[in-house]
């Protein structure tokens, strides 16, 4: 079984994956977080930056975009190409309403008609391999049946399925029970997505969906970025290493964003996230988030216990 980093927007940077791979051993690959196209089809230098090989040394990295256009696919299939990869994710999840407004992520999945049309265009006219990263539907995951006989009329690289619908945003669970369904309905290679926050979770997950070809953990790895080594039957996270990891982010973010309050919000970002592996410490969380300082965050995370 594969594993896999999910992309996680303002997290998942070049930075972070590039330093969780050197401390913690990294994983198969990591889906960077999604490059939109513009509506001229100008894509961000910024994004494409984070992707380049040059800044992602030591880490298997898939390249994710978010479009709902053919043409925009295309010409951004085009350029990732000349950059050296041969494949990409499409993001058909992302719940944000500035996205689903425009018919894109999990808004795409409200017009089945629409994104069928799309994925014709596409396979017809692509030489790059192509997965596609979908939740089960944007009300319900009724629709699910529907978009699974579209996903099954195409060579997909490899579809990841996050079970949860667009109006559940990241609330309540992830639904195994309408993943199955694709588990027994797939005609593409498959990934499970969503709630993977211990060994225990991808155990339950990997034996009873043993045939996937990877699962994919987002929340649970920035909280405990050992998690893909602990799955491995290796060491558990330490303290000393979360210390190892702050240290090192916050020289690389600062050398890249010259200026200690974006570095500082770029971490807490980050250690909201961690600080879920200390539930009593309130008060060092608070301080935390409070902090104005780079060595005041130091000192803080220096001070948590031993996990
Ligand atoms: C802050 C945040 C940013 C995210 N950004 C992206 C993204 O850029 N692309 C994407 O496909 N999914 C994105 N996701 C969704 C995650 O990749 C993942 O599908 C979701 O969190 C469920 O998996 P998990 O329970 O393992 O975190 C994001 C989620 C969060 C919480």
């Amino acid at each position: 079984m594969n594993l896999y980093f999910a992309p996680l927007e303002g997290i998942t940077t070049s930075i972070y994956r590039t330093t969780h791979a050197e401390i913690f051993g990294g994983c198969d690959a990591y889906y960077a977080p999604f490059i939109t196209p513009s509506d001229n089809e100008k894509v961000s230098k910024k994004g494409l930056k984070d992707v380049l090989p040059e800044n992602n040394e030591g880490v298997n990295l898939k390249v994710q975009t978010l479009v709902n256009h053919a043409e925009s696919f295309l010409k951004f299939a085009k350029k990732i190409k000349f950059a050296g990869f041969d494949e990409i994710n499409i993001n058909l999840g992302c719940p944000s309403a500035t996205v689903v407004k425009k018919g894109r992520g999990s808004g795409f999945l409200a017009n089945p008609y629409e994104l069928d049309k799309f994925l014709n265009d596409i396979f017809s006219e692509c030489d790059i391999k192509i997965s596609l990263k979908t939740r089960t539907g944007y009300d319900s995951s009724n629709e699910f049946e529907q978009l699974m006989q579209i996903y099954n009329k195409y060579p997909l690289e490899l579809l990841i399925v996050h079970p949860r619908v667009r109006v559940d945003f990241y609330k309540g669970k992830a639904n195994t029970e309408v993943f199955n369904y694709a588990y027994e309905n797939s005609k593409n290679k498959l990934c499970y997505n969503g709630d993977i926050y211990t060994k225990e979770d991808y155990d339950l997950i990997a034996n009873r969906f043993s045939d996937c070809e990877g699962v994919m953990i987002g929340r649970g790895a920035i909280k405990n970025p050992a998690i893909f080594r602990e799955i491995r039957g290796g060491e558990p996270l330490k303290k000393d290493e979360l210390v190892t990891f702050a240290e090192s982010l916050s020289k690389k973010y600062f050398e890249k964003l010259k200026s200690e309050t974006f570095t500082l919000h770029k971490l807490k970002e980050i250690w909201v996230y961690v600080m879920q592996n200390y539930p009593e410490e309130k008060k060092i969380q608070k301080a935390i988030s409070k902090a104005t300082k780079l060595n005041q965050f130091m000192s803080l995370v220096e001070s948590l216990p031993e996990l």
